[in-house]
């Protein structure tokens, strides 16, 4: 594996999460006693390649203030947007004034995404090193995976070898992914991960094997399934 490069981490934590059916933007829900957001910034903070971190945040938040990680200074914050892709495009624009350079590798990564292993951000960061485009964590795809009709029936069934489910961190190049953002987001197509918009770019971000636990909180169930899994841990 190659030598790690130093980087920079962006949180876009500005979505409402409406798929949990919760009083409040599911980054918020408890997980062994703190929010979601809390772990999921710890997977970053302690990382010694880490050069800075920029957290994208609804204007009106009235709940990131209540933590206590709120004040800490190597958090910076944006602004959020209409969509993922603006909240990560601010906080590039944030970046580039904390004095990032345009080559330098930026890890975006979900904010409710909190079972990130040190092994699996170590083996990105190696694995990727020295690409000329970056990539992604990603799992292939265990079930056999159906393409569905409009008529909710099933069209195709898909080449399950060829599946691969999209998890983050997602890391590209700063300069790159900003200007594959602006491009995606003028062009108006969907942009539901930062590697979608490299694609749309020209560009093929790699596949790197992760680990499945490294689930995005989006089900009630998903928070069930973790909050056991902590109990293990701690
Ligand atoms: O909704 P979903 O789980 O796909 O969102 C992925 C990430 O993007 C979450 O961390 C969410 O807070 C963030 N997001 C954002 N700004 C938006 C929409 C989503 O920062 N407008």
């Amino acid at each position: 594996m190659n030598s790690q490069p130093h980087f920079w981490a962006v949180i876009p934590a500005a979505g409402v999460g409406a798929r949990m059916r919760a009083d409040r933007p599911k980054q918020y829900l408890p997980l062994g006693g703190r929010t979601l957001l809390e772990h999921t910034l710890d997977c970053f903070l302690d990382h010694p390649g880490l050069r800075g971190l920029v957290l994208a945040l609804g204007r009106d938040d009235p709940y990131w203030p209540t933590l206590a990680c709120a004040d800490d200074p190597r958090i910076q914050r944006a602004d959020g947007g209409a969509e993922r892709a603006d909240s990560v495009l601010n906080a590039l624009v944030k970046l580039e004034a904390l004095g990032a350079s345009v080559d330098d590798w930026v890890l975006v990564h979900d904010a409710a995404r909190p079972n990130l292993a040190r092994s699996d951000l170590d083996r990105l960061l190696g694995e990727l090193a020295d690409d000329p485009v970056g990539g992604l964590l990603a799992v292939p795809s265990r079930d056999t995976v159906k393409l569905a009709g409009v008529d909710g029936k099933v069209a195709r069934t898909l080449d399950r070898q060829l599946i691969w489910l999209a998890f983050t961190p997602q890391m590209f190049r700063l300069g790159a992914l900003r200007q594959a953002l602006e491009q995606g987001l003028a062009s108006g197509a969907a942009i539901t991960d930062e590697a979608s918009a490299m694609e749309l770019a020209g560009a093929a971000p790699r596949l790197i094997e992760g680990r499945a636990d490294n689930l995005k909180v989006t089900r009630p169930e998903d928070l069930e399934w973790l909050r056991l899994a902590w109990k293990q841990k701690c």
